[in-house]
């Protein structure tokens, strides 16, 4: 699956705009800068595909890509603190959660959280909503190469996904930089098509 081409196929802005819902999805969500955009360009193995940058906020649309062509990754904007206008903050966290509750065609969510940082109140408010439209999602923890041993992270991580009944509970340990779960976490993406 992460062998052949994996192309933009477009940016949307409103829930209309989406594509059809002809083929299966998964998307990458979580906090503004937590590596979303990064992962889906280590996945592919491509340097630039989605567009990733140290200003959180860089993601404004939802976008699709496509893995071969039967399949979707979605690239969703961040939630959180944004550096961009609070007008379109409000705009693409309205569209965000339309999605992720209303989408036929997703699969899975992964939620990314930093490894470093471990789940805040803004994760599990999107999990909430995850519960409750019945979508199973599955963390990614982001950034293992700057994460800390013994600093309870994984603990903290684990017993607050036990709370969630969409949680899958297999956490994934990552590293866009370094590589690291990238060969696991593609292994479990292509399981789901
Ligand atoms: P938004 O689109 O703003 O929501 O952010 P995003 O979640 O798409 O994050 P993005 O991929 O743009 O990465 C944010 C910053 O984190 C960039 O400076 C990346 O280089 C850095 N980053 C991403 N993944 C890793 C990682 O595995 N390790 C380290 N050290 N840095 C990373
Ligand atoms: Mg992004």
């Amino acid at each position: 699956l992460f062998a052949g081409p994996c192309d933009f196929v477009k940016g949307v802005v409103a829930m209309s705009g989406l594509p059809d819902p002809d083929r299966p999805e998964i998307c990458f969500a979580g906090r503004s800068n937590v590596g979303k955009s990064s992962l889906i360009n280590a996945l592919t193995g491509r340097k630039s595909l989605a567009r990733a940058s140290n200003t959180p906020g860089r993601t404004q649309e939802i976008n699709y890509f496509a893995l071969g062509p039967a399949f979707y990754l979605v690239d969703l904007p961040g939630y959180g603190y944004a550096n961009a206008p609070l007008s379109k903050v409000e705009q693409w966290q309205k569209l965000l959660k339309q999605y992720l509750a209303g989408r036929q065609t997703l699969r899975r969510a992964f939620v990314l959280v930093d490894a470093r940082h471990g789940i805040k109140s803004v994760d599990e408010e999107i999990m909430s909503l995850l519960d409750t439209s019945a979508v199973t999602f599955q963390c990614v923890l982001t950034k293992a190469d700057k994460m800390k041993a013994g600093d309870g992270v994984l603990d903290q991580v684990r017993s607050r996904l036990a709370k969630h009944p969409a949680a899958y509970p297999e956490l994934v340990l990552t590293s866009s930089e370094k590589g690291d779960g990238i060969a696991t976490l593609r292994a479990i993406v292509a399981s789901l098509l």
